[in-house]
């Protein structure tokens, strides 16, 4: 049983997020939050009514107010705004930054010993501003973005090449965005190019179709397995964003990579031995960010 999980941002990937989470785990409390509140209590009564089938026994309530989030275990971070076609994750950048930092002081203030997990866009970034506004330990703030973009390979090799996406091996690491780093076994003459492209523009593609939002289904999902590993103390290794501290030659910064997520969040960075081409391009993607960084802080 986990005790308290708050979604912050009731948009689309929030309140996904919050029916998964009902369906799948057992929770005493679950609290969202949104600025607008008449769209939080409106996801938070759709979902009570799921009970009567579902049969959970988790307290919901949709609010505005950052003192319900009180002591919760986990809090994750889905509020902002989402990418609109022609828009970069970048181009999100300043309003997306402001909210962050407004609530990752109402997180440091209300749930000091939470794990933090970002879904917000351009999330390596803004990984990286929470953890700093927190001041938590870079165990406790994990960006989702090499998860969702590696759930996005394993589906596009299972359909190219006939075998179930569990037997691929395969991993995205590195950015959050179209530089990320896409590396898999190609054991039947895959186009490489064509694939690595497939899954960089993916979450474009999908943005474009859909005009003003974006994905739903895969982040929600990815962030409740994520939840899960947490929860239930796991051991599982996931590629998240997290502060590297010399890893892969980059420091101070956040960057997808493959971690043990258990009860103390990404508990250790399990770093990836890369290929010259891969070392050279995810260090100048470092530092790159690293100046961006800057001017924000
Ligand atoms: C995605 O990749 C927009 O980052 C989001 O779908």
């Amino acid at each position: 049983m986990i005790r308290k999980v708050s979604i912050i941002g009731v948009g689309g990937v929030g309140s996904n997020l919050a029916f998964n989470l009902l369906s799948n785990l057992e929770i005493e409390q679950l609290i969202l939050l949104d600025i607008k509140q008449d769209q939080a209590k409106a996801v938070a009564y759709d979902l009570e009514d799921t009970r009567g089938v579902l049969d959970f026994s988790t307290q919901i309530k949709g609010t505005k107010h950052y003192s319900q989030i009180k002591d919760s275990d986990i809090v994750i971070f889905s509020a902002g705004v989402a990418r609109r076609e022609g828009m970069s994750r970048l181009d999100l950048l300043r309003i997306n930054a402001e909210i962050a930092k407004k609530s990752a002081d109402n997180i440091k203030r209300y749930s000091p010993k939470a794990t933090i997990i970002v879904v917000t866009n351009p999330l390596d970034i803004i990984t990286y501003l929470i953890l700093k506004q927190t001041g938590f330990s870079a165990k406790k703030v994990i960006g989702m973005g090499s998860s969702l973009d590696t759930s996005r390979l394993l589906n596009i090799l299972a359909k190219e090449t006939g075998v179930a996406a569990s037997s691929q091996q395969a991993i995205v690491f590195g950015p959050h965005n179209k530089e990320m780093v896409v590396d898999f076994a190609n054991r039947q003459k895959l186009e490489t190019k064509k694939i690595r492209k497939a899954v960089q523009f993916r979450g474009a593609e999908i943005v474009k179709l859909f005009k003003n939002k974006s994905a739903v289904f895969g982040p929600s999902l990815v962030c409740s397995e994520l939840i899960k590993a947490i929860a239930y103390n796991k051991n599982q290794i996931i590629p998240v964003s997290v502060l590297l501290k010399g890893e892969y030659g980059l420091k101070d910064v956040c960057l997808g990579t493959p971690c043990l997520i258990n009860k103390a969040g990404a508990d250790k960075v399990i770093e990836k031995k890369l290929n010259k081409t891969q070392e050279k391009k995810l260090k100048q993607i470092g530092f790159a960010l690293r100046k961006t960084l800057k001017k924000l802080t």
